[in-house]
């Protein structure tokens, strides 16, 4: 992605346009941002990090993150991210089940990890980037090095995400899956070398990685990063300050953005803004219209996961959009409704989103999880000898259905995975980390429907006996998962209840919850204990 411009023309161009969020810039060039991985990658070396081994990064949006990550990959170790809202327990659950070597972080961010190294007996190193003393030793590494030579099938960097049940999984690529990133960037982003492209996923999470460090380098493009939170006003400042023209966002900010008005858009000159592409949950049809409106021109929907890494339905540049829908398989893919035993179903009916396993950037391994891995494949696959036809199914999690024309319409989550404001949250770590609060019982957590934030997290919650079921209470049970889980996966709402619906053998019934939740028929409830 970087060293590939080195002795290019494009070597000198600017790779990171850089804005933190008290308005501090800096900008690299990828002749700079090419040494400064080589000194990460020689900096890991030295602490006898080897191909294989896992370095995660917990890390606010800084420069440091983009040099390191690409350090990481250079020695041939496994990068790993982990989102800078994480709390202790989501950092312990996932720095042991990879059992990562080393850690980058802030002295701010360490505070969350101190507590708990005893857990973490692998973690050698924990290297804290804005100390005096890793400041001195990365200046005093050479800025060159020679890449770790790895095979496409060799690992380049994980993810955890959420399901239904259980921890968290980690999500392993592999180094072939830069031929799907590189060309869904060029065609589907339709980046060019004159581009300002301006991604604002963070890099915790998979767009972040794929559309926010690896493509659009790959492609020579400068990028902008931008490392405070969302504001609009700041938001529509950066667009015109850097003059963006390539914009990939998600719905819950388009909606943000456009429940503020015009008024702040056409206070700023945007006309450098020439596409927009939005991913991450549904994009309602009133932002398509309102980005026409403001902008002159309509976001584009992309639909993927973390697992397919990289897009998978797209809607091309110069494609009509039909205003709702996800848009078309990529170039390659063979995609399907199915049924759950993998039967393509007939246009128009809703069924399993499924695609045919084996494009590049489809992952390649949940770690240390061959069940879990095989679970989202029906029939053959992974298979050694399976050839592409009879290579079954990747079921993907969603319902949807596709049109007469080609078009595939999203409908939903086939399972409980919650998706507030287009971040993945999983109703049992949620409840997991309520159920650790000493006045709570047990606990049931759903995805309620919000026109802003796509979904917010609901906790149904059964509190001790003899406890008071009092609205301060329900904050400060928000709080205390707020701080020991995740900031963005706390419960907004809180509703105390006498009894959670299970089934006879005691798994809560999380679709009733939510039925209830919505005012819906409950339907089939036989194999529901007493309710
Ligand atoms: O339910 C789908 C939703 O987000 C899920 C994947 O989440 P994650 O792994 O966090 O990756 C998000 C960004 C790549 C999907 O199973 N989703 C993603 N894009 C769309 C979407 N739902 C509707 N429309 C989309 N365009």
């Amino acid at each position: 992605a970087i060293d590939r411009h080195v002795g290019t023309p494009v070597e000198s161009k600017t790779a990171l346009l850089w804005e933190g969020d008290n308005g501090a810039t800096a900008s690299y060039s990828f002749c700079e941002m090419a040494r400064l991985s080589n000194q990460y990658a020689n900096f890991l070396t030295s602490l006898g990090v080897a191909k294989g081994d896992r370095v995660f990064l917990f890390l606010p949006r800084i420069p440091v993150l983009y040099a390191a990550f690409l350090g990481i990959l250079k020695t041939g170790a496994i990068a790993g991210s982990l989102f800078s809202a994480f709390q202790q327990q989501a950092l312990v659950d996932r720095l042991e089940n990879s059992s990562a070597k080393v850690l980058f972080t802030t002295k701010e961010l360490s505070a969350r990890v101190a507590g708990a190294k005893a857990k973490l007996p692998n973690l050698q190193h924990i290297i804290i980037v804005d100390s005096p003393e890793f400041l001195g030793a990365i200046a005093k590494q050479p800025d060159t090095f020679a890449c770790v030579h790895t095979k496409p099938e060799d690992y380049s960097f994980m993810l955890y995400t959420s399901g239904t049940t259980g921890k968290p999984k980690g999500v392993v690529h592999v180094h072939n899956g830069i031929l799907h990133e590189y060309a869904t960037a060029k065609y589907v982003l339709d980046l060019r070398p004159d581009d300002i492209y301006w991604c604002t996923a963070d890099p915790g999470w998979v767009t972040g990685i794929v559309y926010g460090i690896l493509s659009p380098w790959m492609l020579g493009v400068t990028m902008l990063v931008h490392a405070g939170r969302f504001d609009p006003d700041v938001w529509y400042g950066l667009l015109e300050k850097y003059k963006v023209t390539v914009w990939y966002t998600a719905p819950t900010a388009i909606r943000m953005l456009m429940s503020k008005g015009d008024a702040p858009v056409k206070a700023h000159n945007l006309t450098a803004l020439r596409h927009l592409c939005s991913v991450g949950e549904p994009l309602n049809p009133e932002a398509i219209r309102w980005g026409v409106k403001v902008f002159g021109l309509a976001f584009h929907d992309t639909w993927w996961q973390t697992e397919t890494g990289a897009m998978m339905m797209v809607n091309f540049r110069g494609m009509d959009i039909k205003i709702g829908s996800m848009g078309v398989p990529f170039p390659g893919l063979e995609a399907a409704i199915v049924d759950d035993t993998g039967n393509p179903l007939p246009n128009k009916t809703e069924g399993n989103l499924a695609f045919r396993p084996g494009w590049p950037s489809m992952m390649a391994a949940i770690w240390q999880n061959e069940e879990k891995y095989t679970s989202y494949f029906v029939n053959n696959w992974p298979a050694s000898n399976a050839s592409r036809s009879d290579a079954g199914w990747y079921i993907s999690g969603d319902h949807a259905w596709k049109d007469d024309d080609g078009y595939y319409w999203f409908i939903g989550r086939a399972d409980d995975v919650i998706k507030t404001s287009g971040e993945r949250v999983g109703p049992f770590e949620v409840e997991s980390a309520l159920v650790e609060h000493p006045a709570v019982t047990e606990a049931g957590v759903i995805g309620k429907p919000d026109e802003l934030r796509g979904e917010i997290v609901k906790a149904f919650v059964v509190l001790k006996p003899g406890t008071k079921p009092t609205e301060e209470l329900k904050a400060e049970l928000s709080e205390y998962v707020k701080k020991h889980l995740a900031g963005h996966a706390y419960p907004r709402e809180i509703e105390f209840i006498d009894k959670l619906p299970k089934t006879r053998s005691g798994k809560i019934m999380r679709r009733i919850l939510k039925a209830k939740e919505m005012g819906l028929p409950i339907g089939d409830t036989s194999t529901l204990e007493e309710y």
